[in-house]
């Protein structure tokens, strides 16, 4: 109280601030009282009710006290604290600025009032506040910088409100926090201008699993009063080639298609050493994922021959060599006896005949090591398949997406 007393003083006039400062004269020939009336607040924050007030010097003896209260006069629960928030007084008024911390319906709403306390006497003023205490509506601020895989991020999260008040609970949720070393610190700032932000940060290094996954950031106030935000992570990734990729040969044609994934979209080519008459190219995009498709003759690539698939994006590439393979007959041509649909064993026979029985096992071992990757790999892709289907939707109608 002394302080801003003195602090009223210092504006008016540059002198030392002393607590004996005598009153200046002629100022605030009444009590009065500045202050808004009604106030909303949200559960869980707090409130700043700016006031000032005038007092006539001839009626009240120093020193006086500054009391709010709730409800009638005498009450003095809850005690609530009479703050500096105006910088900029009149020289006739004084500050009667108060806080409320940790807001609660039930609790924090009701009608305030303000009275001055000097000797046995007191002044009651007629104004009064009335302060309604609604849900929680404002969200946290999630600040998530462009993320890169292999590359260690910070994304930070801030508490709404800027109070002194009960240290509110941060928490995120996510694959990102579920999965991997992280690292959270929990932090609060006061800025120069008294405000109290709370935040944390949450410091990984992501990777492609990491992206188009929802990442939460909640705050809890006094155990119970909640507010929370959504991001859909968005991982910058260099290209990665589906185990999907393949030639495949027909009577007249061969075909070869290329499947890619990363963040940007990856551009794949086709370094093949033919020209553009040659081949026909078809590309599709989904998502993240770009199929490139080439036909061509099949006399100019033949079975056996091999063909690279490139896939770039502006954090680097990958690529792929695909060996130009005999479509299954079977699906194609149903006159065909059914011992030439199994593969295998029609390139076993014609080795046997060609290469001798050394050639066989070795072919039968490579054939069997190829089948069972791409086994794993495609038992792979749908896993990641359905549960990125799960995360998008449980997160459908709260997932932002820029
Ligand atoms: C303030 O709130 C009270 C109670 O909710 C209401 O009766 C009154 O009209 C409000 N006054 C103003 C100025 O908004
Ligand atoms: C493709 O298969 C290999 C070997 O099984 C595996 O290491 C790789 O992760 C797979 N790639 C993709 C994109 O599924
Ligand atoms: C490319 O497509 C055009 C039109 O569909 C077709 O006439 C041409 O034969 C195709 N070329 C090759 C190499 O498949
Ligand atoms: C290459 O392809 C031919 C058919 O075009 C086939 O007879 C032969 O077995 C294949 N060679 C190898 C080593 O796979
Ligand atoms: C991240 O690391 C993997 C494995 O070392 C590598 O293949 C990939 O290119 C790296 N990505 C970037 C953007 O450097
Ligand atoms: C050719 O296709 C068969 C069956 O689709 C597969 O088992 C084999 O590994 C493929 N060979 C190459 C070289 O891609």
């Amino acid at each position: 109280m002394l302080s801003a007393l003195c602090f009223g003083v210092m504006m008016m006039s540059s002198i030392e601030c002393s607590m004996v400062q005598p009153e200046p004269k002629g100022y605030g020939s009444k009590f009065s009282i500045s202050v808004p009336s009604n106030i909303t607040v949200e559960a869980g924050l707090c409130v700043k009710v700016s006031c000032t007030f005038t007092y006539p010097p001839s009626t009240i003896t120093e020193p006086y006290e500054r009391v709010w209260f709730k409800g009638d006069p005498p009450n003095p629960f809850p005690e609530i604290e009479v703050i500096r928030l105006i910088y900029m007084l009149e020289p006739s008024e004084r500050e009667c600025s108060f806080i409320l911390k940790d807001a609660r319906k039930g609790r924090t709403d009701g009608e305030y009032g303000f009275m001055l306390k000097w000797g046995n006497n007191q002044h009651v003023f007629s104004e009064t506040v009335h302060i309604t205490v609604t849900g929680i509506s404002s969200k946290p601020d999630m600040d998530i910088p462009p993320l890169t895989e292999n590359q260690s991020d910070t994304l930070r999260c801030t508490a709404p409100g800027y109070c002194s008040g009960t240290t509110p609970t941060i928490k995120w949720k996510g694959k990102a926090v579920e999965s991997f070393p992280y690292v959270i610190r929990q932090d609060v700032k006061e800025t120069s201008n008294g405000a109290f932000i709370h935040e944390s940060e949450f410091s990984l290094i992501f990777d492609s699993t990491y992206h188009n996954t929802v990442l939460t950031c909640m705050i809890v106030y006094m155990d119970d009063i909640i507010t929370e935000q959504h991001v859909t992570l968005i991982v910058r990734y260099a290209p990665k080639i589906e185990n999907g990729s393949k030639c495949s040969i027909s009577e007249h044609l061969s075909t070869c298609v290329c499947i890619s994934h990363g963040v940007p979209l990856p551009i794949i080519t086709w370094p093949l050493g033919l020209t553009s008459q040659d081949y026909n190219m078809t590309t599709s995009v989904s998502d993240d994922t770009v199929t490139s498709t080439i036909t061509t003759s099949a006399a100019l690539l033949r079975g056996n021959d091999t063909v690279m698939c490139l896939s770039k994006n502006e954090l680097g590439q990958a690529s792929m060599t695909l060996t130009v393979n005999f479509t299954k007959r079977g699906e194609e041509d149903p006159l065909q006896g059914p011992g030439h649909c199994n593969l295998p064993w029609t390139l076993a026979s014609l080795s046997v005949t060609l290469n001798g029985f050394l050639f066989l096992g070795l072919f039968l071992l490579v054939v069997a090591w190829k089948r069972s990757k791409a086994v794993t790999g495609k038992e792979e892709s749908q896993t990641y398949s359905s549960l990125a289907k799960r995360d998008e939707s449980v997160y459908d109608t709260i997932s932002q997406r820029p």
